[in-house]
C-alpha cells in the first residue's frame, strides 16, 4: 500500500519538474523575444547612423544646433537667395501665383490669403506661421501638413530655413 507521504513526494517532485520546465521555457522565450528584439534594434541604428553619416545634412540636422540658435543670428541676406526656390510658386507683392503671396507671412494666420485656393489640409490647419512652425513646415511640407498642395521636397539645411525665414519676416507685411 502505497502511503501518503509517497504520494506527496511524487507529487511534489512532479510539479516541481514543472515548474522548472515552465520557467525554463519561459526564460528561453523571453530571451529569444528581448535577444531578436534587440538585435533588430540594434541594426535599424547602425543602419540609421551609416545613413546620416553618408547625408551629413540629417545628421546635423539632429545633433547640430537647434533652429532657434541658428535663427537668432540668421542671415536675411542669404535667405533671400533661398528663397529663389520659392519664386516659381510664391510672390511678395501681395498677389498669389501658384502659391498663396508669402510678404507678411510671418505669424499670419495658416491659410488665411482671403481668395487663394488652399488645400483643405492647410484651410482647417488652424494657428499661425510662427517661425518654428514655417521651420517645421518648410523642412519637410508634406510631412507637416499631409495632403498639402505645396509640391516642394523641403529645405534639409537648418541655416537655410533659418535665413529665409528671417529674410520672410524682414519682408513684413
Ligand atoms: C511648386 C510650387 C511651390 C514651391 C516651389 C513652393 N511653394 Fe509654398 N506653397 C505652394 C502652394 C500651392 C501652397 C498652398 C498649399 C496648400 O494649400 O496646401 C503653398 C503654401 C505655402 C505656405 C503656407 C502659406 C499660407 O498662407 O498658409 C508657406 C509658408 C509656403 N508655401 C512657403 C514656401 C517657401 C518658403 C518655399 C520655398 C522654400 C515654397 N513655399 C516653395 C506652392 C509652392
Amino acid at each position: 500500500m502505497i502511503d501518503t507521504m509517497t504520494v506527496t513526494k511524487a507529487g511534489g517532485a512532479l510539479c516541481g519538474a514543472l515548474l522548472i520546465f515552465l520557467l525554463a521555457n519561459w526564460g528561453a522565450e523571453s530571451l529569444y523575444t528581448t535577444g531578436g528584439g534587440g538585435h533588430g534594434e540594434e541594426a535599424a541604428q547602425a543602419y540609421t547612423i551609416a545613413t546620416d553619416e553618408g547625408a551629413g545634412e540629417a545628421a546635423a540636422a539632429e545633433e547640430g544646433p537647434s533652429f532657434e540658435e541658428v535663427f537668432a543670428s540668421a542671415d536675411a541676406a542669404a535667405g533671400e537667395k533661398v528663397f529663389g526656390k520659392c519664386k516659381a510658386c510664391h510672390k511678395v507683392d501681395g498677389t498669389n501665383g501658384t502659391g498663396p503671396h508669402l510678404d507678411g507671412v510671418v505669424n499670419r494666420a495658416v491659410g488665411g490669403v482671403d481668395g487663394f485656393g488652399y488645400s483643405a489640409t492647410l484651410a482647417e490647419h488652424g494657428g499661425a506661421w510662427t517661425p518654428d512652425a514655417l521651420n517645421q513646415f518648410l523642412e519637410n511640407p508634406k510631412g507637416y501638413a499631409p495632403g498639402t498642395k505645396m509640391s516642394f521636397a523641403g529645405l534639409p539645411k537648418v541655416e537655410d530655413r533659418a535665413n529665409l525665414v528671417a529674410y520672410l519676416q524682414g519682408l513684413g507685411g
